[in-house]
């Protein structure tokens, strides 16, 4: 009994050995070959963690994309096609210049905005409103000469993969030059649908800046999108203040597009969308876009939340008076938007969970407000006076680089 226990302990040693090695020799194989197996099975076996921001987990339905689908256009499609290339000229006159700041002359100045919300910022609109109906009327009517861009969202859109390694910013600006000065881009053979602002809230990220705009820039050229990306950094040293920023930048944004942006989507410049069926529009609710996102382990949070990345059209924007201007520190101004939004009566619109897909890039967390929920329990009463009708700031300086335009602006309360 004791030889046949010996024994049947040797063979089952052997066999463990046997496993092992079979184990080392795929492992190896998959370590030499891995760049050839790109997508192997294996590799999914071995190293997927459970949940990977850079390879999204998706239902077995579902395809990942091995790559973006190749379709943003080039510039060589842009200098082929005469018309397109007209119109390009046309919309940015300034397209061949590297870096060109705005004189500080026309953009520093405290801006103080009336009593009533629409007052002011129907003025800045109807202004550049004015502005392009008289000096653009060509791009209107090349605009009418292009075909519509799609509608529906085409079907081989789905996951796209995010690349997290940091990289140097001239190195995108090399990668992507059909975006015209400002990070502004407009489809070359179509008209766009939807005009979008969009608003980063900035301090200290230099090292997200590049990665995000490598991500974004293609993501919205596949979309369609005629898109602006606005960059709003805090001056000074005062608390982050993400909602007045956010203000400032829908304000400032408004001023640098002829016509005007038709929706804003407020980007937190950590967070890159994994899908391409998330559409960066604004639909007839307000959306909240990153409601799954790798870090929360692709779960809402909890059902009011709204921050992260969300859309709102001008219309939805301007009725609830914009943000608060109050929210200084981490936390809580999100939701005062979500209780604005609720008490104009609108409702919250999501994607579905396996869409609104969002990979977090890391970053140390702030020191909350401790006054959070004491404002918030004011919001339906105040937010009427505070927000757009009550914003002030000064902008230090506009600069309109190759993938962004950068609002340097203080916001500090004058003392
Ligand atoms: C904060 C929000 C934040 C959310 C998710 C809430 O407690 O008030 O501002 O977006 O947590 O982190």
């Amino acid at each position: 009994m004791g030889a046949g226990g010996s024994g049947g302990g040797g063979r089952a040693a052997r066999a463990l050995r046997l496993l092992l090695l079979i184990v080392f020799a795929l492992a190896a194989v998959e370590y030499l070959f891995g760049s050839i197996l790109d997508a192997s099975p294996l590799r999914t076996y071995l190293y997927q963690p459970i949940y990977n921001a850079t390879l999204p987990t998706i239902r077995s339905r579902e395809k990942l994309a091995a790559s973006w689908p190749k379709r943003v256009p080039t510039t060589t499609d842009l200098t082929q096609n005469p018309e397109v290339k007209n119109s390009t000229n046309i919309t940015n006159p300034i397209l061949n210049s590297n870096i060109t700041q705005i004189p500080l002359a026309n953009m520093t100045g405290a801006v103080m905005l009336e009593n009533t919300t629409s007052l002011m910022v129907t003025k800045i609109i109807d202004s550049i409103r004015n502005q392009s109906t008289t000096e653009n009327s060509d791009i209107k009517r090349n605009e009418t000469e292009l075909p519509m861009c799609f509608d529906e969202v085409p079907g081989d859109f789905g996951p796209v993969p995010v690349n997290k390694t940091e990289v140097e910013l001239d190195w995108v600006e090399k990668l992507y030059p059909e975006i015209q000065l400002g990070g502004m881009y407009t489809p070359p053979n179509c008209t766009a649908r939807h005009k979008v602002a969009i608003i980063i809230p900035f301090r200290d990220r230099q090292q997200h800046l590049a990665v995000f705009l490598r991500h974004m820039h293609p993501f919205l050229m596949m979309q369609q999108v005629e898109y602006g990306i606005f960059v709003v950094e805090q001056a000074g040293n005062s608390e982050f203040n993400r909602a007045k920023l956010m203000n400032v930048g829908f304000v400032e944004s408004q001023k640098l597009k002829a016509g005007g942006w038709q929706c804003f989507i407020f980007h937190d410049i950590d967070l890159l969308p994994l899908d391409l069926r998330n559409m960066y529009s604004c639909p007839r609710q307000p959306r909240h876009m990153s409601a799954s996102i790798d870090k929360f382990h692709f779960k809402l949070p909890y059902e009011d939340i709204f921050g992260g990345v969300s859309a709102m059209t001008l219309e939805q924007f301007t009725k609830v008076n914009g943000f608060s201007n109050k929210y200084w520190g981490w936390g809580g101004e999100d939701d005062d938007m979500f209780y604005r939004l609720k008490k104009v009566g609108y409702h919250i619109a999501r994607y579905k969970m396996s869409i609104a897909r969002y990979a977090m890039l890391d970053h140390k967390k702030s020191t909350a407000n401790p006054k959070r929920y004491q404002l918030l329990s004011q919001t339906s009463k105040v937010f009427q006076k505070d927000g757009l009708s009550t914003l002030q700031y000064q902008v230090v300086k506009v600069t309109l680089n190759h993938l962004y335009t950068h609002i340097l602006a203080n916001i500090d309360e004058p003392s």
